[in-house]
């Protein structure tokens, strides 16, 4: 039997970037990008200035404490305070240890699926909400240098999971006291709650969930697979919700680091 091949035309109206009228919402839509655009902006300066400063990163032992900062985890510059490098060092490294290791959670965040929407749509208005006129008139998607380097995001994923368990050895080091045993303190909470909203940001991640389930032709033969798919896909509809809570709690617990008279 031949087989017939069809087409559909369809043909869009309109210029890009829509009509004159930029949009006939009458609700407040801007309120989403104005608050993404006030988030970001504050998170960077902050976490610019904080990755400069370097110092107030370490509450050591004279505090009978072994608590760093993750802006400043693992630290591994030769010039780390003492008492906060867990063995490697770099010699000869003159600039803050954190300059040393940002790029990496940066840049998970940074390509992260659902930043980029919100970046894309907060700061580029491309566009800035649903039925609201974008603000330009070409579009060449992520198909271009510097876009075309969001693909890299599954390795940053890879990164970010080796940076989440050297974050939860922060985290159970934390439960150290110097010199008076083993215990729990206000900073062995917040490097708890720290980790965990990480892990949680992570195993949500889109890349996460697809390395899990994606390209499988039938879960029968992969039920291990389907087991962690299953696991990761209601985390996966949250991935939002985990994306703004890790990254205000993570400038918070350095926030705790930079204001306590006690760090280091
Ligand atoms: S999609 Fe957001 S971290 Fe991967």
């Amino acid at each position: 039997m031949a087989v017939v091949e069809s087409s559909t035309n369809v043909v869009l109206g309109g210029a890009r970037g829509g009509p004159d009228v930029a949009t006939l919402r009458k609700d407040r839509w801007w309120l989403q990008p104005v608050v993404t655009v006030s988030v970001l902006t504050a998170f960077v300066i902050y976490s610019t200035w904080a990755a400069f400063q370097n110092k107030n990163y370490y509450v050591g032992a004279l505090l009978h404490r072994d608590l760093i900062s993750p802006f400043y985890s693992p630290c591994l510059s030769s010039r780390c305070v003492p008492g906060s490098t867990s063995g490697f060092a770099i010699h000869g490294w003159t600039l803050s240890p954190a300059l040393l290791i940002l790029i990496f959670p940066l840049g998970f965040r940074l390509t992260c699926y659902y930043y980029r929407r919100s970046y894309y749509r907060a700061f580029w208005w491309s566009p800035p909400a649903c039925a609201v006129s974008d603000a330009h008139a070409s579009y060449s998607g992520e198909t271009r240098f510097p876009l075309i380097m969001q693909n890299l995001h599954r390795y940053f994923f890879y990164a970010g999971l080796v940076f989440n368990v050297l974050l939860s050895y922060d985290a159970i080091r934390a439960f150290r006291q110097p010199g008076l045993g083993w215990g729990v303190t206000v900073g062995t909470l917040v490097l708890c709650a720290n980790a965990v909203l990480l892990w949680l940001y992570s195993l949500s991640c889109h890349a996460c969930r697809h390395l899990c389930g994606g390209q499988v032709k039938s879960f029968k033969a992969h039920p291990l697979r389907y087991r962690f798919w299953k696991f990761l896909t209601p985390l996966n509809a949250k991935h939002m919700n985990f994306a703004w809570a890790s990254l205000v709690f993570v400038a918070l617990t350095d926030v705790s680091f930079a204001w306590s008279p006690r760090a280091h």
